[in-house]
């Protein structure tokens, strides 16, 4: 009797869990979800190294995006400032207090915005021995010492193997750089990232092509004023309106989806707020949607099932080895590769 009763359970549970999955496949079908990301140029199940392979090395630093590229992330990730002088450069802070040691070279500076400091000074400033102090279980001497980069820099890594990854590049504080859309889409402009063509080659059949595709660029921002300067200045570029649990309470999400359907962009939520029903609207909209930022394998394959069609993850390698993309090399060869 006993032996019924745990079965009828388990038949009731599993037919639950049956009618669960099934309805999320019905309102984000796949077919549709992989065809407006195919009509981008964008891989279905985008890997989006977030400030490159960061849970392994110092966020946007040479040895963190050199993992992520060489590891075969679909997409190296990096938040775009402005120095005092002009300067495009990749960072994710307003200040230089978290990832430098700002506090021992420019005493009383701590607090100051990026662009209230030249490149020169900027490249006085150690951005990786935080990451040693921080997780030393992670350290490596190499790690100390390492440079702020430049975006050109950042570019040059991202061509610079046989995998060639795209850029997925955000805008967070446009209203402390005006003017700044328009300048990075020159710059990319020039470097051939828009509206060019590559001549670079790949490396060989499994490795990754994004960066040759026309889905090589996407722009992000929180800002709905600055994702339309990237649809007024780039129009063929693809562009993802970011959004979280603060953004949700200051406009409300209907104001969001209109916004980001206006715009075309892509739906870039959070992951605490990417809910299958809005994921659905928002591909029934024609949109695709990125979530951020999935650092775990479970987190991947819920959201996956609830529509994400791609992730921002501080851990490329484990995203790929989920998705069946082992890479062909292991971290510490990567590294070593690079002498860090
Ligand atoms: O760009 C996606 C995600 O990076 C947004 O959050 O703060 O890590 O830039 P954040
Ligand atoms: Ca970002």
């Amino acid at each position: 009797m006993v032996k019924r009763i745990w079965a009828a359970v388990i038949i009731f549970i599993g037919a639950i869990v049956f009618i669960l999955i099934s309805v999320l496949w019905i309102i984000n079908p796949e077919g549709k979800r992989a065809e407006i990301c195919r009509k981008h140029g964008i891989p279905f199940r985008a890997i989006i190294a977030h400030r490159g392979a960061s849970f392994y090395a110092p966020e946007e630093t040479e040895p963190s995006y050199l993992l992520a590229r060489d590891l075969g992330a679909d997409y190296l990730e990096a938040d775009i400032q402005r120095t005092k002088d002009g300067v495009l450069i990749a960072l994710h802070d307003d200040t230089l207090e978290r990832t430098t040691n700002v506090a021992a070279v420019f005493p009383g500076r701590e607090k100051d915005y990026v662009e209230t400091f030249t490149l020169a000074e900027l490249r006085k400033l150690d951005a990786g021995s935080w990451f040693n102090a921080k997780f030393p279980e992670k350290a490596r001497k190499s790690f100390s010492g390492l440079k702020i980069l430049t975006l050109e820099e950042f570019l040059r890594i991202a061509v610079g193997g046989s995998h060639k990854p795209g850029i997925y590049l955000e805008i967070k504080s446009p209203k402390r750089f005006p003017g700044i859309a328009r300048r990075l889409i020159e710059i990319l402009t020039r470097f051939g990232w828009i509206g060019g063509e590559f001549s670079a080659s790949t490396g060989g059949t499994d490795m990754v092509t994004v960066g040759i595709s026309s889905g090589r660029v996407i722009l992000q921002s929180f800002d709905p004023e600055c994702v339309a300067e990237f649809t007024q200045y780039a129009p063929s570029v693809p562009r993802l309106y970011l959004y979280g649990a603060e953004e949700i309470e200051k406009a409300g999400w209907q104001t969001i989806l209109r916004t980001a359907i206006g715009q075309k962009a892509g739906f870039g939520p959070s992951g605490y707020v990417a809910m299958p029903f809005k994921n659905s609207e928002a591909h029934r909209a024609g949109l695709f949607v990125h979530v951020y930022t999935i650092n775990k394998a479970w987190q991947a394959r819920a959201l996956s099932l609830f529509g994400a069609d791609g992730f921002f993850t501080d851990r490329a390698d484990l995203l790929l080895e989920i998705y069946g993309r082992r890479p062909s090399e292991t971290i510490g060869n990567i590294f070593a590769k690079h002498g860090y």
